[in-house]
C-alpha cells in the first residue's frame, strides 16, 4: 500500500472481529508467502456475512511477526492484527489453546493455568480491541468471535461507549463448577458483559454463562436478560445472552454438489478405493475434542471381529494438522497415526486399505465431492460447540442418501435429531451405530436424510447472522429510547 491510498484511513459501521482472518499467511515451498483459507467453521460461516455488509474484518494472518497494512482480498477489507512469536506462544498456544479450549471442552485433555499467558492473552485482547476501535465509525456495530478474545467487549466499550458490540461464542460455555476452576474467571465474565448480546451454540451454554454471571458478580437474570447495575457514574444497562445455532451455507454445498465435475469426482475417489460397498468418512482438524481415536477403536474391533470386511468397508479419515506445536496435539497425533498404522497392517487385505488417512486439508470441492461418496459420515466428537461437517455432508446429499452418525455430545444434535445419534464413549453401541449405518435400508436412508436436510435448509448461515444482527439492532434501538 502507498501513502497516497485513499482507504488507509476508512472507518467502518460494521465490523468483524475474531482471532484469525479468513486467509493465511503461509510460505511456500521457495519461502514465497501465500495466502490459504484459514481452517475452521468460523471462517466459513462468517465470510457469507462479510460479503453482504461493506465492512472490515479484523483478525490475525496467521503466521507470527507480520506487521501488515490493511488490503482486500476476495471482496472484503481485511485488518490484520500482527502477533509476535511470544504471542503465539503465550496467548493462541498457551491461554487459548491449553487453558481455555480443554477447559471449555468438558477437560477432556487437562487444561494448564499460567500467568504468564493469562498476561498476554490480556495484551493481545487489549491490541484487538485497540485495533478495532481505530476501524470503528461512529455508532459501529462490532461483532467480536469466540473464546480468544473475551475481553475485547469490554475493553471496547470502556474506550467507545458509542459501539454496538455483539459477542458470539463458537465452542461451548462450560458448566460453573468447571469454569470456577479459572483463576481469572471474573476477568472474563466482566469481558464478556461488555457486550449488548451475548450468543451461544446452546441453551445448555447461555444457561451456564448466566449462571456463571449470578455466581461470580451477583446480578439478576431473568430468562434471556442480564440486568447489569449502575456503577462508577455509568448507567445501567441489559445484555441480551441467548442461543443462536452457527450453519453453513447450504445452498452452496447443494448447488457443487451438483455440479457434474464433482459428482464424477465422487465416482472417481469411489473406484480409486477399490469400489467397496461402504465408504465411511470423518472429516475433522486432529484435535482430541474430535473423537477420533473412539471412532477408530470401534472401528478397528469391528474389523478384528469379522463383522466387517476390509474388502467391502474403507474409512476415509481427514485430519488437517492443527494446532501443532500443543503438546496434548502433538501426542494426538501420534496415538492417531499408531493406531491408523496398526489397524491396517492387522486388517488391510492386499488392494484393500482398511482405513485411508490423509493429514492435510482440502479444498471445499473436493470435502463435496468425499461427503457424495460417503455412505456413512462419522461425527463422533467428545464435545463440540456445533460441529459444521455434519451440516455440510447433509447439504451436499442432493441425492437423499448417505447416514449421519452423530454425537450427541455435538451442538448439530440439538437440531440433527434424526441423525442415528451417538454417545461416543461407549464403544459398543458406537460399533452397532456403524452396523445399523451400513445396513440401513434405502427407504430408511432416503426418510431420515430428507428430514436432515429440511432442518439444514430451513436454518442455513444467513438466518444464524441475521437473527444475531437483528437481536443487536433491536437492543440497540431499546437502549436508545
Ligand atoms: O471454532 C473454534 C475455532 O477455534 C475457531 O475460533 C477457529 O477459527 C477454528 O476453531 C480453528 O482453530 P485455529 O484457529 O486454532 O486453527
Amino acid at each position: 500500500m502507498t501513502e497516497a491510498d485513499p482507504t488507509a484511513h476508512r472507518q467502518y459501521d460494521f465490523v468483524v472481529v475474531s482471532n484469525r482472518l479468513p486467509v493465511d499467511s503461509t510460505l511456500d515451498d521457495n519461502g514465497e508467502q501465500v495466502w490459504t483459507q484459514s481452517p475452521g467453521g468460523l471462517v466459513a460461516a462468517l465470510e457469507p456475512v462479510m460479503k453482504q455488509h461493506d465492512g472490515a474484518w479484523v483478525g490475525w494472518p496467521g503466521r507470527a511477526d507480520l506487521d501488515l497494512e490493511p488490503f482486500d482480498a476476495d471482496g472484503m477489507r481485511l485488518v490484520p492484527v500482527g502477533l509476535s512469536e511470544d504471542d503465539v506462544e503465550n496467548y493462541y498456544e498457551g491461554f487459548s489453546n491449553d487453558t481455555l479450549w480443554p477447559l471449555y471442552h468438558d477437560v477432556i485433555a487437562v487444561p494448564s493455568f499460567f500467568r504468564e499467558w493469562w498476561d498476554a492473552y490480556k495484551r493481545v485482547n487489549r491490541r484487538f480491541a485497540e485495533r478495532t476501535a481505530e476501524v470503528a465509525a461512529f455508532g459501529a456495530i462490532v461483532w467480536v468471535q469466540d473464546y480468544q478474545l473475551q475481553l475485547v467487549p469490554k475493553l471496547l466499550r470502556d474506550a467507545r461507549p458509542d459501539l454496538t458490540i455483539g459477542f458470539f461464542n463458537h465452542i461451548p460455555f462450560p458448566s460453573y463448577g468447571l469454569f470456577s476452576q479459572l483463576p481469572w474467571r471474573t476477568h472474563i465474565i466482566d469481558g464478556l458483559l461488555g457486550a449488548d448480546v451475548v450468543g451461544f451454540q446452546r441453551d445448555a451454554d447461555s444457561g451456564n454463562f448466566t449462571q456463571a454471571v449470578r455466581r461470580l458478580k451477583g446480578f439478576a437474570t431473568k430468562g434471556q436478560h442480564i440486568a447489569i447495575p449502575a456503577v462508577d457514574g455509568l448507567p445501567s444497562r441489559t445484555v441480551i445472552a441467548r442461543k443462536f445455532p452457527i450453519s453453513i451455507d447450504s445452498t452452496y454445498y447443494r448447488n457443487t454438489a451438483q455440479r457434474e465435475d464433482v459428482r464424477a469426482r465422487a465416482r472417481e475417489i469411489r473406484a480409486d478405493l477399490g469400489n467397496p460397498k461402504t465408504i465411511m468418512l470423518g472429516v475433522d482438524r486432529l484435535d482430541y475434542t474430535k473423537g477420533i481415536r473412539h471412532r477408530l477403536l470401534a472401528y478397528g474391533e469391528l474389523l478384528s471381529e469379522g463383522r466387517i470386511k476390509p474388502e467391502d468397508v474403507v474409512l476415509v479419515q481427514v485430519a488437517s494438522p492443527s494446532r501443532e506445536r500443543v503438546k496434548s496435539y502433538q501426542d494426538l497425533r501420534d496415538e492417531v497415526e499408531v493406531t491408523v498404522g496398526r489397524i491396517n497392517g492387522d486388517s488391510a487385505a492386499i488392494g484393500h486399505q482398511a482405513i485411508s488417512y490423509h493429514h492435510h486439508s482440502y479444498p471445499r470441492e473436493e470435502m463435496v465431492a468425499l461427503y457424495l461418496a460417503a455412505d456413512v459420515m462419522l461425527v463422533t466428537a467428545l464435545r463440540d460447540g456445533m460441529n459444521l461437517v455434519a451440516k455440510e455432508y447433509v447439504a451436499s446429499r442432493f441425492d437423499n442418501d448417505g447416514v449421519l452418525i452423530l454425537s450427541e455430545f455435538a451442538g448439530a444434535a440439538d437440531e440433527l435429531k434424526r441423525a442415528v445419534l451417538v454417545n461416543p464413549h461407549d464403544i459398543d453401541g458406537l460399533k452397532d451405530a456403524m452396523i445399523a449405518a451400513i445396513d440401513m435400508s434405502p427407504h430408511e436412508r432416503a426418510q431420515r436424510m430428507r428430514s436432515l436436510r429440511r432442518r439444514v435448509f430451513e436454518d442455513d448461515v444467513e438466518k444464524w447472522s441475521s437473527g444475531f444482527l437483528n437481536a443487536l439492532d433491536v437492543h440497540s434501538l431499546a437502549s436508545e429510547q
